[in-house]
């Protein structure tokens, strides 16, 4: 772990939600797409297992480049095996409602973690869309998914505001007749909207005026995919451990290259922004159809700061580290609208309260999240172990918590830290100083 100041250009793994998409409408396409940049972590190779087992082709050249033949909207065969999602909910959510509308059958199956979270949210309107779902109690995973085909299109409300479920309703469009409606009252990340328009599907998106930021998505079926080019922009969602690195660790000056800056995702930098932090955004550009800039970070007396609960969405995934930047802010930061933190890899906020709690932070746990007193610049104790209830972003928040601590702090597993960015710890240590 550095010790000094942090300095230097890194450049974080591709974006975990683009990865995904990206291979899963590859596969689909009839031909070959190729995708540069796409993130090598465990989650996004269990999209790739999956999509092989259902009869794609996928290779991953020597330079990093993956090759995909896609099978064509309708044409996924069926798994011999049951489709092992590991920690992964992105690609359980999004593969049950690509597989609701072939006439296949699939099993699911994860780890702990995994196996805890509801998936009642996507069988929900799969079911209304012809799916057959039977489930281990409460909505949980293993669960066997029979798809219909053809499926029935539906007009769907979101009742949670969640990428993964409006996307699962999206992708189980692509081969139902007629125009699938989902509804979401609360926007969230839209790379599904983005990258399928990108392979020539049929989707019209409306903003409705009237009412805040609601949006009307239609996907028409039925419709071909045309095999794309696709450069994966850096995930903003690693970037933002670097960017609360920078900040929290006197002297430090990084610049994070290529990340990712979807309106969608960017609230982070925002929020960062309004406690007083450095980030200018250097070389605003499109790689692959989304806003990417390099972000330079400057250390920076952060102060606390009421948090937006509107921004929740576009800074969902961020949370964890937003309270390791709380805990050594001047002030006092409130966030609240957060119940569904309790319900990701982890149930962050508590997660996060403890661990914080563990390496000295005052921090006071609400239903809906978390009030931080911080220190004001002060390092925290350290300490631990915390426990990081096999979530990556629980593991790699305490550990950028331990650069503003005196003893430093200890993580009980690192290992979960590879399911979304592998080369972590050696990019923290490539940017020391000392
Ligand atoms: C994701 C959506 C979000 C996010 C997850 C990735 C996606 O989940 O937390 O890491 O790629 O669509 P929810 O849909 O549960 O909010």
């Amino acid at each position: 772990m550095p010790s000094g100041p942090l300095k230097g250009r890194i450049r974080v793994p591709g974006d975990k939600s683009i990865s995904h998409r990206a291979l899963m409408l590859s596969a689909l396409a009839i031909g070959e797409s190729t995708i540069t940049g796409l993130l090598e972590g465990e989650d996004v190779l269990a999209t790739a297992a999956a999509m092989r087992a259902m009869g794609a082709d996928i290779v991953r050249g020597d330079d990093g480049t993956w090759r995909v033949h896609g099978v064509g909207v309708g044409g996924l065969l069926q798994p011999e095996a049951p489709l092992e999602m590991g920690n992964s909910g992105t690609s359980t959510r999004l593969l049950m409602g690509l597989i609701a509308s072939h006439g296949i059958t699939a099993s699911f199956t994860g780890d702990a973690s995994l196996s805890g979270r509801p998936m009642g949210r996507v069988i929900t309107p799969l079911s209304q869309m012809g799916a057959d779902i039977s489930s281990a109690p409460e909505g949980r995973l293993p669960l066997i998914l029979r798809g219909m085909s053809p499926a029935i299109p539906i007009t769907y409300r979101l009742p949670v505001a969640s990428a993964q479920v409006k996307s699962a309703v999206m992708l189980a469009a692509l081969n139902t007749p007629g125009i699938t409606t989902v509804i979401e009252p609360v926007p969230t990340r839209d790379h599904s909207e983005r990258m399928l328009k990108g392979f020539g599907a049929d989707v019209e998106v409306e903003e409705v005026e009237e009412v805040d930021g609601e949006r009307v998505i239609r996907v028409r079926g039925e419709v071909d995919l045309q095999p794309q080019t696709i450069e994966v922009p850096g995930d903003p969602s690693s970037a933002a451990f670097f960017a609360v690195a920078a900040l929290i660790t006197p002297g430090s000056e990084i610049t994070i290259e290529n990340v990712g800056l979807n309106p969608t995702r960017a609230g982070l930098f925002e929020v960062l922004r309004q406690m007083g932090g450095s980030i200018e955004e250097i070389d605003p550009r499109e790689v692959g159809g989304e806003p990417v800039a390099d972000l330079l970070v400057k250390h920076s007396a952060l102060k606390g700061v009421a948090v937006d609960p509107a921004l929740a969405p576009s800074m969902i995934d961020e949370f964890p580290v937003l309270f390791v930047a709380a805990s050594v802010a001047e002030g006092r930061t409130t966030t609240s609208g957060l119940e569904e933190l309790r319900v990701k890899e982890s149930d962050r906020l508590d997660a996060m309260a403890k661990a914080l709690e563990l390496v000295g932070a005052t921090v006071a746990q609400q239903e809906d999240g978390l009030i931080i007193d911080g220190t004001g610049g002060e390092p925290l104790a350290g300490g631990g172990p915390a426990t990081t209830h096999l979530d990556h972003r629980i593991a790699m928040s305490m550990a950028i918590a331990g650069l503003a601590s005196t003893a430093g702090v200890e993580v009980d597993d690192t290992s979960p830290i590879a399911t979304s960015f592998p080369n972590f710890e050696r990019l923290l240590t490539s940017l020391d100083s000392k």
